[in-house]
């Protein structure tokens, strides 16, 4: 076995300011033999690298422990404080006791674990001093502010721990600090504000340097969830620089009254609104132009300062437009053949004093205007007033994101027209491991994949939001938990979940019920319990499904017990408010199951079925955590829930009383009906879907059809192909008709819509009041993709892809498909093709894994393993057939060839 590699802590390459005291380590083993197994593994801590190569570690040796584990492996070591740096380093024994050798090392540093580590103190604008915008005085200039100071001695380390109320952009001697992006992110600023930590210590240097650091308004002061200065009036800073000398002292400045403040080039800027910058206005220099004195504030000791490690949001790709169109008005637009979410960088020449305009939105009016009607409230729109410098200027916002395909420039002088290399595409978003590959036969549901992929992008931009263009952007709940397993196999979805499940408790109600969206920036008024709106069906319930949805895929038991007494809560409040176990949701806000076509499903309905789903996960996670009394108590309400479910819904030939498909997909996915009953609903769902409801459906339409909203939409395909109508499943995803996942496509769409019919070619454009063309949630038939017609699943037994079930089900309309996934394990793969009368999959499962494999045939005689029979062939092992008899392996880690014939799809 090869040395250890991709060694990280708590999901980061050597993070720097972690507030975890026991930090969790992880490593991937090399190993290409069949059925390679880590027998044992030994990991060192020092507090430097020279401990650790003369075998001091100084922090922690575990020793020889025997064991597979190599994810969320718990430092136990000397107790870790505040700035500590650790170094580490692992080696492993393989499955004949043979040991690798060490592998390089990697280091994780500690954050400002205690308030009192804190010295500085808030720094605004006095508000006499802050500049409005002339033509919205709502909208105010950027203040920066600063400090000079000396360093006499050689620097060993230096370390810049910052944050805002607003945003802010820092540079030491002139140079940007890191590359993040809307730092320092979003939280319920009132209870929680994170803050970064930067290694500066090449950014300073002996003799004079300086700080200077700018501030915007971001979702703390900005516009946000229809308001805007929910947390406060005006941006705030706390910033620390530690330095430490070669002789052992140290040097500490904080953010004090000595700093002093002065407005740059950024004229205003907004998340939703835009920004306008000014070159003509330099950014001042300490000591020169026009600085005034700072407004200071204590740290309230009330508010939480937490590390922000990550994910970071940061630019991740550059985009080039694909076109550029004169108007007959003189206006120009952009197509960057791509709906994307971040900014653009733009690239001019022109006469100083000219001011180009940059609006951005999603679609083009058929007249090939730009559409901005469904951006509602949101402008989007960003200004530069060039400097006039003669070789061009370039420029990028730095505190506002858009969500866009199009952009119209205007400004340029008469007879001057701007070039496809006038403006780049910045992607912007949270930055996160890309873990998942799907790839077919079809050409469309490829570009569905990508649309996937790019809804995702743009909206796991800090928190999961619903829509990254209009004035909303809010991190819904139901979008969140329906997309949750697609994002997951995705992208490693683990870090920037488990920041926002704080944000969920944060957001929670002193009744324990979850609220539509988290972060909540509603602050909760005295006397008004039922605001903000809570306890809603489908929505308030990703409390409990989208932490457990990070467990199956990242093994991850920390974010279990961290949120279990809050979902235990929300299980009490679903109890309390609900009659013999039937939950109704509240009067205030019950949104069903959201944008369905014409087919609504009973809020009691839906609200019962989600009652039990959250019951069984409560009880799994209780089993997962060993708390077993828990996980009775639980599974038992689970039943009674159930029982309840029966009773109200399902008539006697099991027919539901919310004769939908979403009701249908709930009570199947959720295990929610009598066992003999199944194939009797599960008729009904396949009989719904194929000749849709009371025939009701446009006659336009017999192609199966798909009339679920959120709620059923992740939850349709899987239950037609687990319950014998696999055939009908690819049908209703191969549907090119509207209401379908294809129509779009077929029509150029680049992100998945929030509506089936955001555009028709018979209506055009929806209600421009709530149409956005980048919302995830119909996109969450994904992991229906990679899970069944790839075939990469989940084991439930051996949660974080510990083992995984590769089960491929191919069917009419595709020749082959294929998932690659990332896991903490390592790389599986699922891939199949028919060629003629035979059908080959490959399959790999990662060193340390194994899976078994269910091959869709019930004929053993006709499968062959790299040419052997498969009882012959390394790895495998035969397991009894499946309840549809197909074939089951077991087989440990390894890459596999097998070959199905004769093999006919059906
Ligand atoms: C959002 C949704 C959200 C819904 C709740 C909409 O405005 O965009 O995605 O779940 O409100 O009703």
């Amino acid at each position: 076995m090869q040395s250890p590699h991709h060694l990280r802590c708590e999901y980061f390459t050597n993070p720097i300011g972690l507030d975890e005291t026991k930090p969790r380590l992880s490593w991937l083993i090399r190993d290409e033999r069949r059925g390679a197994k880590q027998s044992a593994y030994q990991v060192q801590v020092a507090g430097d690298v020279s401990l650790l190569q003369s075998e001091q570690p100084d922090l922690w040796d575990s020793g020889n422990v025997e064991s597979d584990q190599t994810s969320h492996v718990e430092y136990a070591g000397k107790k870790l404080t505040s700035t500590q740096r650790a170094v580490w380093r692992v080696r492993v024994w393989d499955h004949n006791g043979q040991p690798s050798a060490w592998s390089d090392a990697a280091s994780w540093e500690m954050g400002l674990l205690k308030t009192s580590d804190w010295k500085a103190q808030w720094l605004g604008v006095p508000d006499a001093s802050i500049i409005a915008d002339p033509e919205d005085d709502s909208l105010i200039a950027s203040p920066i502010l600063g400090r000079a100071f000396d360093i006499k001695k050689n620097i060993t380390r230096a370390r810049l721990y910052i944050t805002a109320r607003g945003l802010y952009v820092a540079h030491l001697n002139n140079i940007r600090v890191g590359d993040d992006l809307l730092t320092p992110g979003w939280t319920h600023y009132g209870k929680r504000i994170r803050y970064q930590a930067y290694d500066v210590t090449d950014l300073l240097h002996s003799g004079d340097n300086d700080i200077l650091v700018t501030l915007g308004t971001g979702w703390c002061v900005g516009h946000v969830a229809w308001r805007q200065k929910i947390y406060d009036n005006k941006p705030w800073l706390l910033a620390q620089l530690h330095v430490e000398f070669e002789d052992g002292k140290t040097l500490t400045i904080a953010s004090d009254e000595s700093w002093q403040q002065a407005t740059g080039p950024i004229r205003f800027s907004d998340m939703l609104m835009g920004e306008r910058y000014d070159a003509n206005t330099p950014t001042p220099r300490i000591g020169q132009g026009d600085w005034g004195p700072v407004e200071t504030q204590p740290m309230d000791k009330g508010v939480e300062l937490v590390a922000g490690v990550g994910p970071r949001v940061r630019k991740t790709l550059e985009i080039k437009p694909i076109g550029v169109t004169a108007r007959p008005d003189g206006v120009f637009i952009f197509d960057m053949g791509q709906n994307m979410v971040g900014h653009l960088r733009l690239n001019v020449t022109a006469p100083r004093g000219t001011t180009v305009q940059l609006r951005h939105a999603e679609m083009l009016s058929p007249d090939g205007s730009l559409y901005t009607e469904n951006l509602r409230k949101a402008k989007q729109t960003d200004c530069y007033t060039c400097r006039g410098d003669a070789q061009g200027e370039t420029w990028e916002p730095s505190f506002t994101f858009h969500g866009f395909r199009y952009v119209e420039l205007t400004g340029l002088p008469t007879g001057v027209s701007p070039t496809l290399d006038t403006v780049t595409g910045i992607v912007v978003h949270s930055d996160m491991p890309h873990t998942g590959q799907f790839e077919c036969s079809h050409k469309l549901v490829n570009q569905l994949q990508h649309n996937i992929e790019w809804g995702q992008r743009g909206n796991y931009l800090e928190v999961p939001t619903d829509c990254p263009q209009r004035d909303e952007r809010l991190g819904w709940m139901a979008d969140a938990q329906v997309f949750a397993p697609t994002g997951a196999y995705n992208f490693e979805t683990a870090a920037f979940i488990t920041k926002w499940m704080v944000d969920v408790r944060d957001a929670q109600h002193d009744d324990g019920g979850y609220t539509d969206f988290a972060p909540e920036p509603m602050f909760k008024e005295p006397g008004t319990p039922k605001f903000p709106p809570h306890g809603a069906p489908a929505w308030a319930d990703a409390g409990v499904i989208v932490p457990w949805a990070i467990y199956e895929f990242f093994g991850d038991k920390r974010i279990l017990e961290r949120h279990y007494v809050s979902m235990k809560r929300y299980l009490d409040f679903l109890s309390e408010r609900s009659t013999d176990f039937i939950y109704i949701g509240q009067d205030s806000n019950n949104y069903g199951d959201w944008l369905n076509h014409n087919a609504n499903t009973a809020n009691d309905l839906i609200g019962t079925a989600y009652f039990a789903r959250c019951a069984d996960l409560l009880s799994r996670s209780a089993l997962a955590l060993g708390k077993k009394s828990d996980a009775r108590k639980y599974a038992s309400l689970f039943k009674k829930v159930k029982a309840a479910f029966q009773r109200r819904f399902v008539t006697p030939d099991g027919r539901l009383v919310s004769d939908t498909q979403t009701a249908y997909a709930l009570a199947l996915n959720f295990n929610l009906l009598p066992d003999a009953l199944l194939p009797r609903s599960a008729e009904f769902l396949a009989h719904d879907v194929q000749h849709g409801r009371f025939g009701r459906y446009p006659t336009n339409n017999r192609q199966p059809s798909i009339t679920t909203g959120f709620v059923g939409c992740s939850l349709i395909n899987p239950a037609l192909s687990d319950n014998g109508s696999n055939d009908l499943a690819y049908k209703l995803l191969l549907n090119e008709k509207y209401p379908s996942w294809l129509m779009p496509v077929v029509h150029g769409a680049t992100t998945i819509w929030e509506r089936w019919d955001g555009w028709t070619e018979k209506k055009g454009f929806q209600n421009p009041g709530m149409n956005s063309f980048n919302h995830y949630s119909l996109g969450a038939v994904g992991q229906w993709l990679y899970s069944h017609v790839a075939g990469l699943r989940i084991d439930p037994e051996h949660p974080g892809f510990a083992r995984a079930i590769i089960q491929p089900q191919p069917g009419q309309g595709l020749t082959h498909a294929s998932f690659t996934y990332d896991s903490l394990h390592g790389r599986y793969r699922s891939a199949w093709k028919i060629e003629g009368d035979t059908l080959h999959i490959d399959v790999e499962i990662p060193a340390n894994t194994g899976a078994t494999i269910v091959l869709p045939t019930a004929d053993a005689g006709r499968v062959k393993e790299s040419g052997q029979p498969i009882d012959k062939a390394a790895g495998l092992r035969p397991l009894s057939p499946d309840d549809e008899g197909r074939v089951m392996l077991d087989a440990v880690a390894g890459s596999y060839r097998f070959r199905v014939q004769p093999f006919e799809v059906g």
